[in-house]
């Protein structure tokens, strides 16, 4: 064997895990039924995502599945037909055998929770959504949720949604300035928030950032700001802007049915780091996302009325949207929502909610199993994790030797391990194996049936099994992101024309002689930290006002963990060291100001003074030479 680890890693990857016969039996797609698919999928793909959509609630038909008018980037799902995405996430299970299943489990970080049946996750929705239509808001109008993880983050969501608003969720962490800058793009006249909210580790305040956010200069739509109490201390609030949720909520019971919204009319936005200098708005709409989510939510995550899933994303993040919200509700399953570090207590809370509430399913991050794995979190003697079924992971990729860990381990060796790939823009899961399928740590398996994949050089064209390139997406999907907010011929540009008509999805990946995918990484400098996508540009921005920089570039490093984390270089003025004692003092001011500018959010782990940052032959910065020295 070689000392180096190759040879070593070269066996890993062949190898190969078998699901247990029962449970591929079992599996809402069945081996027969995914073989069948595979087939129907090379002759008559649109009718895999029409079948999906034949399982939902419709107030009008659709006129065909997909329709392209406007070219590749503009393709509308289901056009013609009128749906509204919360009817089928809660009122077709209220109308069902399933209105007394719980919908939502959530887990505050004291150890209480709060369980909502969908009956009762209903009236709490409608109730919040006639709050919203008596102050106004209206189909089509944005709601900003800038909240911590609490129910009524989620209740805020589908309010929002089922009255035909557009949520746009901004994470905690962002400074008031980064807030600030999505409030202007969002055009919201709603914001729902709350006064303090736990975040990392502790309470702290968070209307007091959106004061500031929203006392900056120029003007923007906001008429009201609606606070959901924690603390007992009162906190300022402005006449005539300022409400408290529990004030505006009316007891009444009078119905408020759902808006029927055109198939591709907007559901929410989610800011997405991007290599560009402000983050994309990303736009999805009703009727395409859910089908794709509903039909991933039950046949990747497996999802069953009977399941419990937790999905360890925060609900502010895509992967939250899809799957700890829509999905599993989509699927008439139990979502489990959780405040704060699942890890807490050395990993020991992550085995007590799986074992209080009997979690099946259990979605999560490699920077999550990878964090369990140095606290030695395993079940074990007081660690029982034997309620789990089936386990999936996203974000990033997961080494094939964390992955037969976390299979060993937390899956007994009998769990099918899911490694999924997708992305905000895509809405839903388009690589990965299936329930029923071979797994291979480290590969993303292959597209699902009804989705289209490819490995292609610079020019387009496709590179042999083996052979690295460009992943693309050459044909549409339902969960596919209508365009960028407010900039579509942006859309087009950056997403279709890189390699003409196909999707250009930013990542790296090879194929192998199995039609199997594997992720290496991005091409474009977007850090993806934890689970969560930033963009290189809007931290270069932030560090570009620095009064002591000249010049700064960011990049993607791996750090010692093999996760990703970025990379700052800096150039500092001429005389910079009139100000500072050393390059660590430097260094120091410079967090405390990505700090101010950025927020929490977009921690930036290393840095290097420099005196100048490598160039390309055009005068750009070369991004290529400052990863290799990295
Ligand atoms: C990366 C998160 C490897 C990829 C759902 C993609 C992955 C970006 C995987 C999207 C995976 C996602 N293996 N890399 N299974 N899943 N990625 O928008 O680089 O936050 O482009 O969506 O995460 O990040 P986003």
């Amino acid at each position: 064997m070689s000392p180096n680890g190759t040879l070593d890693a070269l066996l890993v990857e062949k190898r190969v895990f078998r699901p247990l016969p029962g449970q591929a039996i079992e599996a809402n797609l069945p081996p027969q039924e995914l073989e069948a698919a595979r087939k129907k999928a090379q002759t008559a793909p649109l009718d895999i995502w029409e079948e999906a959509a034949s399982e939902l609630v419709w107030y009008r038909p659709w006129q065909a599945v997909v329709s392209a008018p406007d070219g590749a980037a503009f393709p509308r799902w289901f056009p013609g037909g009128q749906t509204n995405i919360v009817a089928n996430a809660l009122d077709r299970h209220v109308e069902s055998a399933h209105r007394n299943t719980l919908a939502l489990i959530f887990e505050y970080a004291s150890g209480e929770n709060k369980k909502f049946t969908y009956f009762e996750l209903h009236r709490e929705v409608c109730r919040l959504a006639r709050a919203f239509v008596s102050l106004g808001a209206a189909r089509g109008d944005r709601i900003l949720i800038h909240m911590p993880t609490l129910p009524e983050t989620v209740i805020g969501m589908l309010a929002a949604a089922r009255i035909g608003a557009v949520h746009c969720l901004a994470p905690l962490g962002f400074s008031a300035k980064a807030l600030r800058r999505r409030i202007e793009a969002s055009r919201a006249r709603i914001i729902l928030t709350a006064d303090i909210g736990l975040q990392g580790d502790r309470m702290a305040p968070i209307k007091p950032v959106v004061d500031e956010a929203l006392a900056g200069t120029g003007e923007t739509r906001v008429e009201t700001v609606v606070v959901v109490r924690r603390s007992d201390q009162d906190i300022p609030m402005t006449e005539g802007r300022d409400l408290y949720y529990h004030d505006i909520l009316g007891g009444g019971r009078e119905a408020s049915p759902p808006e029927p919204m055109e198939s591709d009319e907007e559901l929410f936005v989610l800011h997405a780091g991007s290599s560009l200098s402000a983050p994309r708005g990303i736009v999805h709409g009703h009727g395409g996302y859910m089908v794709g989510v509903y039909r991933t939510a039950t046949w990747v995550l497996d999802l069953k009325p009977a399941d419990v899933i937790w999905c360890t994303a925060e609900p502010a993040w895509i992967t939250g949207h899809s799957y700890a919200v829509y999905g599993p509700l989509l699927a008439g399953a139990t979502t489990v929502v959780v405040e704060g570090n699942p890890l807490a207590g050395h990993g020991q809370r992550l085995f007590e909610i799986i074992d209080r509430h009997g979690v099946s399913v259990l979605y999560t991050s490699p920077t999550l199993i990878r964090m369990m794995r140095r606290m030695g979190a395993a079940p074990g003697r007081d660690r029982d994790a034997s309620t789990l079924r089936l386990l999936a992971t996203a974000g990033e990729p997961i080494p094939p030797e964390l992955w037969v860990w976390f299979h060993k381990t937390m899956g007994k060796g009998q769990c099918p391990l899911l490694d999924t790939w997708w992305q905000t823009e895509t809405g839903m899961i388009l690589l990965s194996p299936l329930p029923a399928s071979l797994l291979a740590p480290g590969s993303v398996g292959r597209p699902l049936p009804g989705v289209s994949a490819d490995v292609v050089d610079d020019a387009g064209n496709p590179v042999p099994p083996g052979k690295g390139g460009h992943l693309v997406l050459n044909a549409p999907w339902p969960g596919m992101l209508l365009t960028l907010d407010g900039d579509p011929e942006g859309y087009r540009r950056q997403y279709f024309e890189r390699i003409k008509g196909v999707f250009f999805t930013g990542d790296m990946a090879r194929r192998d002689e199995d039609g199997s995918f594997w992720i290496q990484g991005r091409a474009d400098d977007v850090v993806q930290l934890g689970g969560h996508r930033l963009g290189s540009a809007e931290i270069e921005g932030a560090l570009a006002s620095h009064p002591a920089l000249a010049e700064a570039a960011v990049i993607v490093v791996p750090d010692a963990m093999g996760a990703t984390a970025a990379k700052a270089f800096l150039v500092p003025i001429l005389d910079w060291d009139l100000r500072y004692d050393s390059e660590e003092d430097l260094v120091r001011d410079v967090k405390a100001h990505l700090r101010r500018e950025l927020g929490t959010v977009a921690e930036v782990r290393f840095f290097a003074v420099r005196s100048c940052l490598p160039k390309t032959p055009s005068g750009k910065i070369s991004r290529k030479a400052l990863r290799e020295e990295a």
